[in-house]
Order: structure tokens, then C-alpha cells, then sequence
């Protein structure tokens, strides 16, 4: 009889203990309700922890990102510069506005937006009067996108750059927290991410006025008045008190949270780093991430065997991994040049979209693989995951 083994989760919450009181503090309060004094107090020490001067709690790090664009004024017509290596979450926003997204590839040391390829971009679209109404690059599991080139190109044309940070809370670039510089930049707290409070999300900028108008545009758009006044339609993207106060617990271990997921990193290297045929996501030389996932490319001719049926080995001994995220320009929804695979019957969408490159995000979407990566796994289940890779492995 074969034993079950417990699963082994790519990156599963870790509660600290340290939410329990402030949770408490929330339901002793009765503050049971779409904003209140534990929401004021996250906000307070997430500025304090990034160094950014203001923010606004919400609903999702998507939420987040629909309020930034919103607020920039894009709408039908415009075009937005973003990552097409990311999670959906970060260009649906484009889309809800009517705007159309323009997915600029990677490159190989960061896995992020490509400066090189932005700016060739930019300038062609400079030459057409066409410039996009904002520049989202993403902060790709953990490492930071090069913002000091990025805004060194952005600047000049005066376009705005929007950092999405949802996987980089606790990474540095340049010294900075990731996404400070930047005129604004998104997190996200979803149950897989470093932090979690099982869904939520932040929007934060040095620009004050601009974080108002997203308090403003998150709670409905209601104009000061004793009764309910709305000359503007708004949105229910507030996140709750009860949320914010695990939230602040969770604040509290985040450093301790970016020590073990790059221990994490550093035992993978270790126990694979001989094998031939497999690379680890580098670390660019402007930042340190915080390895929010461990990431490995398999080169199939050299390890012996293929992304995807590693995955599958891994599957069989109850462990999760997941291929690095399909790029934008190959979803079926976004359908580019007829690059995209198969559409979905029935409900298929087409939105216009269009891709600066490819190849590169394409060949890291081919041979990626995010490894196990929960801060709460042992040594132990660190070495089911190592055995796993190297049974597989040839020789
Ligand atoms: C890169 C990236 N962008 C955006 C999001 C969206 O965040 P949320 O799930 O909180 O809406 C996520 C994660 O979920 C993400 O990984």
C-alpha cells in the first residue's frame, strides 16, 4: 500500500501569531466594517515600512491597479506599455478601461521589462504622436524590473510609470523597496503571496492628491455631503477593518518572511545547482529579491527531460510547481499575429492587444518552473522536492 504523502503547496499562507491581537482589537472594537482604525493603521505602517508616502487599502492588487489607470485618465484609445511576462491581473485594468495594452518583452538578466525594447518602443510611438498613458512594468516573482532605466526613458516624455509590485513586497531596487520611485505602484496580499491577508491589496504614491482621489474612486465616489452625493461613478474595492488587522501582523515577519524564502533559494541551488540542464532565475545586479518563488529553466537536451514532465513527476509525489507564467501575447484573449494557442469554446473573447518581441518570455514560459516555495516547509520537504529533480535528471 502506497502512503499518502501530505502535499507539498507552491507558496501556501504563513500566519505568525502576531495577526491574533490585532484581530481581537478589530472584533472587540465592532469594527467590523469596510474600513476603520485597523485599515488607518496598516496604511500608516505600510508607508512607514516601503518609505512611500501615502497609500489606500483595497479589495485585491488587481482593484489597486484598476484605481492607478483609472486615475491617470486611460480610456479607449490609449495605449498602456506593460510586461507581457506577468499574471493576468496586472493588464485586465488596461482592458476594463478600454485601452489597449502593448506587451513589451523581458530579457534575460531580470526576466522583467526589457529597457532596450521599451525604449525603441517609446521612441516610435513618440515619432506617431501615439505615446502610451502610462508604462506598467511588473516586479516578476520578486525581482524588481530596472525602474532607474525605466523612468530615465519615461521621464522625458513625461509618461507615468506604474509599478506592479504584487510579488515584490520586501525586494529592493537600488537600494529602494520595491516600487518606490515610481509616480505610483501596486501590492497585492493574496493568499500566495509573501504577506497575505487572504485577499487585499495597496496602492501607494509620494503623490498625495492622487491616493485621495483613489480613497475617493475605491468607497463609491461619494462627494462630501450629509446625504449620498455622486457626481462621478466609483467602486467597492475598500478593504475591511477585520483584513487590515492581519494584515499588520503579517507587516511585522515580513523581513523574516524575505530570510527564509531566499534560504529557501539558496538550498535549491545548492542540491540541484550540479545538474546539467538546469539555471536558476538570476538576481539582477540593482536589487535583491525576495525570492518570493523559487524559479528554475530546464533545458531539456541537457537535463535529460522536459519542463512539463518534471512537473508531472513532481505531481505524482504530491507536490505542486507550477510553469513560469504563459506571457500576455500568447493568451487565447488577447489572440496576437494568430500566436496564441487554441480559444476556449463559447465564452472566448477577443481584445486587441499588441507585442514588442516575445522570444524571450517565450522560451522562459517553455522551460520555467516555479519550485515549492512556502516558508513554512522543512528540510525535509525541501529534500522531497530535490529528489524528485534529481531522479529525473540524466546521470
Ligand atoms: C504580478 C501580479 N500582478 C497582479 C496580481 C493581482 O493581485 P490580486 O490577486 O491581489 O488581484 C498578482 C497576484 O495575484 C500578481 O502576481
Amino acid at each position: 500500500m502506497r502512503l499518502i504523502v501530505p502535499r507539498l503547496f507552491l507558496s501556501p499562507p504563513h500566519m505568525s501569531g502576531e495577526e491574533i491581537p490585532f484581530i481581537r482589537e478589530a472584533f472587540e472594537s465592532n469594527y467590523i466594517a469596510p474600513l476603520g482604525p485597523m485599515v488607518d493603521a496598516f496604511e500608516r505602517e505600510f508607508s512607514t515600512l516601503t518609505g512611500i508616502g501615502h497609500c489606500v487599502a483595497v479589495s485585491s492588487g488587481t482593484a489597486a491597479m484598476h484605481l492607478a489607470l483609472r486615475i491617470l485618465g486611460v480610456g479607449p484609445g490609449d495605449e498602456v506599455f506593460a510586461s507581457t511576462l506577468t499574471f493576468i491581473g496586472s493588464v485586465s485594468p488596461v482592458t476594463f478601461l478600454g485601452a489597449t495594452p502593448v506587451f513589451i518583452d523581458c530579457d534575460r538578466t531580470s526576466w522583467n521589462m526589457d529597457p532596450d525594447l521599451l525604449a525603441e518602443e517609446m521612441k516610435s510611438c513618440a515619432r506617431k504622436g501615439r505615446l502610451p498613458r502610462a508604462v506598467v512594468p511588473t516586479d516578476l516573482y520578486g525581482q524588481c524590473a530596472d525602474l532607474d532605466r525605466i523612468l530615465d526613458i519615461c521621464d522625458p516624455y513625461g509618461v507615468p510609470v506604474v509599478v506592479d509590485s504584487a510579488e515584490a513586497l520586501g525586494s529592493t531596487c537600488a537600494g529602494r523597496c520595491a516600487g518606490k520611485g515610481a509616480f505610483a505602484s501596486v501590492y497585492s496580499f493574496n493568499g500566495n503571496k509573501i504577506i497575505t491577508t487572504s485577499g487585499g491589496g495597496m496602492l501607494a504614491s509620494d503623490d498625495p492628491a492622487f491616493i485621495e482621489d483613489a480613497r475617493s474612486l475605491s468607497q463609491q465616489a461619494r462627494d462630501p455631503a450629509p446625504h449620498y452625493e455622486h457626481s462621478r461613478i466609483g467602486y467597492n474595492y475598500r478593504m475591511s477593518n477585520i483584513i487590515a488587522a492581519i494584515g499588520r501582523g503579517q507587516l511585522r515577519v515580513l523581513q523574516d518572511r524575505v530570510r527564509t524564502k531566499r534560504s529557501i533559494f539558496e538550498y535549491y541551488r545548492q542540491a540541484l545547482g550540479d545538474l546539467p540542464g538546469i539555471e536558476f532565475m538570476p538576481e539582477a545586479p540593482y536589487g535583491r529579491c525576495n525570492r518570493w518563488l523559487t524559479v528554475v529553466l530546464i533545458t531539456p537536451e541537457r537535463f535529460g527531460t522536459d519542463r512539463e514532465a518534471l512537473r508531472l513527476s513532481l505531481e505524482a509525489e504530491n507536490i505542486e510547481s507550477r510553469p513560469v507564467w504563459k506571457p500576455m501575447h500568447l493568451q487565447p484573449v488577447f489572440a496576437i499575429d494568430g500566436r496564441a494557442g487554441q480559444k476556449a469554446a463559447g465564452k472566448a473573447q477577443h481584445v486587441p492587444a499588441r507585442v514588442v518581441g516575445g522570444a524571450v518570455s517565450e522560451d522562459l514560459f517553455r522551460r520555467g518552473l516555479c519550485l515549492p516555495s512556502g516558508t513554512q516547509m522543512t528540510e525535509g520537504d525541501m529534500e522531497r522536492v530535490v529528489a524528485v529533480v534529481r531522479r529525473k535528471a540524466k546521470g
